[in-house]
């Protein structure tokens, strides 16, 4: 199972890769501004700086929503870094898109997936990985592991190369039933990622082992 940083944050980033277990990062227009990138050249260059300490797959989301800009902006996007996946909301323009940018061998990221239809839609047109929304359809009171368990039934059915990377994760239970049901990839908060390390066992096992250490080897 992939693990990708949900964070446009350099230091978070930069963190979860140091762990050694980063695959890649995702971003959205949210997650920009949160870090204050605005302005085309300012956005552009947060997005190398990103590809300079991950090497993985990095999502870089359109902003047009009309098909001719949206290639325009992707095409922008896949040429600033080779891990450059550019991501495009699952709308008829960007399902389009999503075709054009697979026929030309450019990586794909279809956001906003809350329905299997969508997800299905987003296969058939090549997209290299499809994004449903755990947590936005939990807070609505749907059940968005479902989703995720249905999505990798219906992918595996037919031999779909796209990729489960499942988002909006809010905590670690999502990340292990996430993992339990196949997920090919979980995007989530540092938090999350760092949450994994934690069991009261080991920090009180660990005192321990040192202290007895300690009493032998003074
Ligand atoms: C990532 O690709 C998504 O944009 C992100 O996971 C959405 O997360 P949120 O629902 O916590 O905003």
């Amino acid at each position: 199972m992939k693990f990708f940083i949900d964070t446009a944050n350099l230091k978070e980033i930069q963190e979860a890769h140091d762990m050694g277990v980063l695959d890649g990062v995702t971003t959205n227009p949210s997650l920009m501004a949160k870090e204050g990138i605005f302005g085309h050249d300012n956005v552009m260059a947060h997005y190398k700086q990103i590809c300079e300490i991950v090497d993985g797959d990095i999502s870089a989301e359109v902003i047009a929503t009309d098909y001719e800009n949206i290639i325009r902006e992707g095409e922008a996007l896949a040429e600033l870094h080779p891990n450059i996946v550019v991501k495009v909301p699952m709308i008829r323009e960007g399902v389009k898109a999503i075709k054009y940018f697979s026929d030309r061998g450019i990586k794909t990221n279809c956001t906003l997936v809350f329905t299997a239809g969508q997800a299905l839609l987003a296969a058939k047109a090549g997209a290299t990985y499809v994004s449903p929304f755990v947590g936005r359809l939990d807070d609505i009171a749907t059940d968005g592991m479902a989703l995720i368990e249905q999505i990798v039934t219906i992918y595996g059915n037919y031999g779909y190369q796209t990729q489960v990377l499942a988002a909006s994760v809010r905590h670690v239970m999502h990340l292990l039933q996430c993992a339990e049901v196949g997920a090919d990839v979980v995007t989530c908060p540092l938090s999350v990622i760092t949450g994994l390390l934690k069991h009261p066992l080991t920090d009180s096992g660990l005192e321990k082992f040192l202290s007895d250490h300690a009493k032998g080897n003074q």
